[in-house]
């Protein structure tokens, strides 16, 4: 019985795909359950007071009908907003996923790191602290956006992307002032870690680009030590929020994270 309760990862669509990879290394017979916000996305160009009305209460519903052991907000838009929010709305461990500057700053040489998040994310008070509290002799430079989840969501369904999307994206960054100085690049939204190979495939020179997944599947996996797991991974649970059919694709797509079952709420 309690070994089938699940973890339970929520984002607005697909990118919290790249935070389940993670979690699968170091937990890999945890029962999964996968919820994605489709109805309410993309988050990244919402504003916070939507965000935080939308994701506790959606949360609230998801916990109430699978009882997940965890929930991994995988989405660092909903964390930066809402984090505090689900923490107080429910009883249960809440990991959040906030942009890696911490793990940035520590391998920038040139101290000019990149965050490359959604519109909402890279605007929040909380990069602000991150930036302050562990990145504090690094020039920070931000840029949001919403065509790299569009792009994210496009390959997943294995369409293919033009290499010039990816170039003008970094461009955002790079030709900034001081932007000349980045070397290293937070990936400060999960989508944005599977289209990792694009990114460094259009990238002017070379780059370091560093996502917080395997922080997160390292907290998640701490967080439950003690907890005893199925002898054998089931059927990962993909929880689609909204309407509208899947294309052949997207379910192959899904598959590929072990995520076999559809499911609606
Ligand atoms: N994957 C989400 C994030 O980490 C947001 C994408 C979106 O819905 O805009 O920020």
């Amino acid at each position: 019985m309690t070994a089938a309760r699940p973890i339970l990862l929520f984002d607005s669509g697909v990118g919290g795909l790249s935070v389940l990879q993670a979690v699968r290394v170091r937990l890999p017979r945890a029962p999964i359950v996968y919820a994605a916000d489709r109805a309410g996305f993309p988050y990244g160009t919402k504003t916070a007071a939507e965000i935080e009305a939308r994701v506790p209460a959606l949360l609230g519903r998801l916990a109430e009908r699978y009882d997940p052991r965890l929930i991994v907000i995988a989405c660092n838009t909903a964390s930066t907003i809402a984090l505090d929010a689900v923490r107080a709305a429910l009883d249960l461990p809440i990991v959040g996923t906030v942009p890696a500057i911490k793990p940035a700053a520590a391998v920038s040489k040139s101290r000019a790191v990149g965050v490359l998040g959604t519109p909402g994310t890279v605007i929040q008070p909380y990069v602000d602290r991150l930036a302050s509290d562990f990145a504090s002799d690094c020039l920070v430079i931000r840029h949001g956006s919403p065509e790299l989840v569009e792009l994210a969501e496009a390959r997943l369904r294995g369409e293919p992307t033009a290499p010039d999307a990816y170039r003008r994206i970094l461009d955002g960054l790079l030709s900034q002032p001081g932007g000349e100085r980045i070397d290293t690049i937070v990936l400060a939204c999960t989508h944005f870690p599977l289209v990792q190979a694009e990114l460094e495939a259009a990238a002017p020179r070379p780059l370091t680009f560093v996502d917080g997944n395997a922080g997160i599947a390292r907290r998640t996996a701490w967080l439950l030590r003690q907890e005893v797991w199925p002898d054998m991974p089931g059927e990962g649970v993909a929880v689609l929020i909204g309407p509208g059919a899947e294309s052949e694709e997207f379910r192959r797509g899904l598959a590929s994270f072990g995520l076999t079952r559809i499911e609606r709420l």
